[in-house]
């Protein structure tokens, strides 16, 4: 995994931009980015367009795979009423931000966080069924182990489970992603459209639909590309840009897909 996520000083930067949230949300392409200050906002449209999308009510139970620090899932749990079950690798994450987030916003009640890799989830994780999966910015650190993944998203859903995945694809061969790279930090290849698709048809999921989002982050990263500057002037530790340059200039798309057990 990234060492991103053990960065202090893009961990702080996160927290002033977006506290609980480690994505950035949904902005209107046309949006003026010089009057927006903060990714707050942006990831708060983004709860509601999440439960609008997936009819997600009080009687829906979501699985958050690769949850973070847990605000998608506590917001979503707040403001419909649902239960959840938030899956992270990051120990940190898992007590000192999602657990407390879910304190502070009265929802702890309605769900449990639980250290696993959402390659290999835990027995009490897999068990149950749910209404609904989300994976938010996080399936391209298992890209490497997507069949894995797929099975097990496979194995926590029944036929009426709603599948959400927003995810990064390549656009050009992984060997010109090198300047990339230098943020992602990535092992191994992250896949192409293509490809994902291909990994969906031999898995026991149907793809139902799939959007290119690139256009509602763009502004995201222009944001962050302003208050990284402002940070960091020379990007030595602040390298969010490079990732913006990328979706910019095509070399990456941030898309989603729905599925459903076939
Ligand atoms: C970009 S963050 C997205 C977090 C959250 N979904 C959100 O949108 O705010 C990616 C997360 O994936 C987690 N992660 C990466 N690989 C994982 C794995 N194999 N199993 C579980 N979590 C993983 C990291 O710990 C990190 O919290």
């Amino acid at each position: 995994m990234s060492s991103n996520y053990n960065n202090k000083v893009m961990n702080e930067l996160w927290n002033e931009i977006a506290p609980g949230y480690y994505n950035y949300g949904r902005i209107s392409p046309d949006a003026d980015v010089d009057k927006i200050k903060d990714l707050k906002q942006a990831n708060e449209d983004m709860v509601q367009w999440i439960i609008n999308k997936l009819g997600i009510n009080k009687d829906s139970h979501v699985l958050d795979l690769a949850c973070g620090k847990g605000m998608y899932t506590v917001r979503i749990a707040e403001t419909t009423g649902c239960r959840y079950t938030g899956v992270d690798l990051n120990t940190t994450y898992l007590e000192n931000e999602c657990k407390v987030w879910a304190n502070k916003l009265g929802v702890n009640e309605q769900g449990e966080f639980v250290l696993g890799s959402i390659t290999d989830l835990p027995p009490e994780v897999k068990e149950k069924k749910y209404t609904h999966i989300i994976c938010l910015g996080a399936m391209y650190y298992v890209h490497d182990k997507i069949d894995l993944f797929l099975e097990n998203v496979a194995n926590c859903s029944n036929k009426d489970t709603k599948i959400f995945i927003w995810d990064f694809v390549t656009n050009v061969d992984w060997s010109l992603c090198s300047e990339l790279n230098i943020h992602l930090k990535m092992k191994f290849p992250i896949r192409p459209k293509i490809d994902v698709f291909q990994r969906f048809e031999n898995s026991k999921l149907e793809l139902t639909e799939y959007s290119d989002f690139t256009k509602y982050i763009i502004p995201g990263y222009k944001v962050m590309e302003r208050e990284c500057k402002k940070r960091d002037p020379e990007l030595k530790k602040l390298t969010y840009p490079l990732m913006g340059k990328a979706f910019m200039n095509g070399t990456l798309s941030f898309v989603y897909y729905i599925l459903r057990l076939q």
